[in-house]
């Protein structure tokens, strides 16, 4: 029997990793935030991004990202690395490289990817398919909120700006471009709190058949 896939895919600060969490936590799924493939590349080896996709060794443990061993799950979210993670992302060899490590993540009782291309490319056959979005203006609101909570300095202004930037990028790349899949279901989650958000999709898993906790 195939191991169900939920496909999760949006632009940045959507609220697709959050979400993803909470879906796959209440379905007893794993979870991939493929993101942070790219943003690991990013931080790994820019400059040779292709090789670096291939070789780099990554550890998922308890809720921390390790690269080579070292602790790397703060540095990751930086919003640096996801501007350049955005760029090495545009690279058809990095994106080849990476197909396999996210698929390895396909194992029972099921997975939860969140993405851009989860169900255009990496999952195309996944049981149930949502695209996540929110308006500009409220996902600049969202980043900022987070880098706040975290102590970190940030301009709510030039953060539109790159998140703009990001998007336009990520939607315009000749490979796997931000775009929702056919059979996708579009969310947009501007105006719902995060646990109606999950309630909807779980609702939609219900309807499916898909997981046994849900
Ligand atoms: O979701 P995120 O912000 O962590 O992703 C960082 C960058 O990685 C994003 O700007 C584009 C790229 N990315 C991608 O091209 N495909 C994915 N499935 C996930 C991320």
């Amino acid at each position: 029997m195939t191991v169900p896939v939920i496909a999760i895919d949006g632009p940045s600060a959507s609220g697709k990793g959050a979400v993803a969490h909470q879906v796959a936590e209440a379905l007893g799924f794993h979870c991939l935030e493929s993101g942070a493939l790219y943003r690991l590349v990013a931080l790994a080896g820019p400059e040779h991004p292709e090789q670096t996709a291939r070789a780099m060794q990554v550890t998922f443990q308890g809720g921390r990202i390790f690269l080579s061993g070292q602790d790397v799950t703060d540095k990751l979210r930086e919003e640096a690395v996801g501007a350049r993670a955005s760029d090495v992302a545009q690279c058809p060899e990095v994106r080849r490289a990476l197909l396999e490590r996210q698929r390895a993540f396909r194992r029972p009782p099921g997975l939860v990817a969140e993405g851009r291309d989860m169900g255009t490319v990496v999952f195309p056959d996944a049981a149930l398919k949502v695209f996540l979005t929110a308006t500009p203006a409220v996902r600049a609101q969202r980043r900022h909120k987070q880098l706040i909570d975290k102590g970190i300095d940030a301009n709510l202004a030039a953060l539109s700006r790159d998140l703009a930037q990001r998007d336009e990028r990520d939607a315009a790349r000749a490979v796997a471009p931000l775009a929702p899949a056919p059979d996708a279901l579009q969310l947009d989650s501007s105006e719902r709190p995060l646990a109606q958000v999950v309630g909807l999709i779980l609702g939609w898993c219900r309807e499916r058949n898909l997981g046994g906790r849900a």
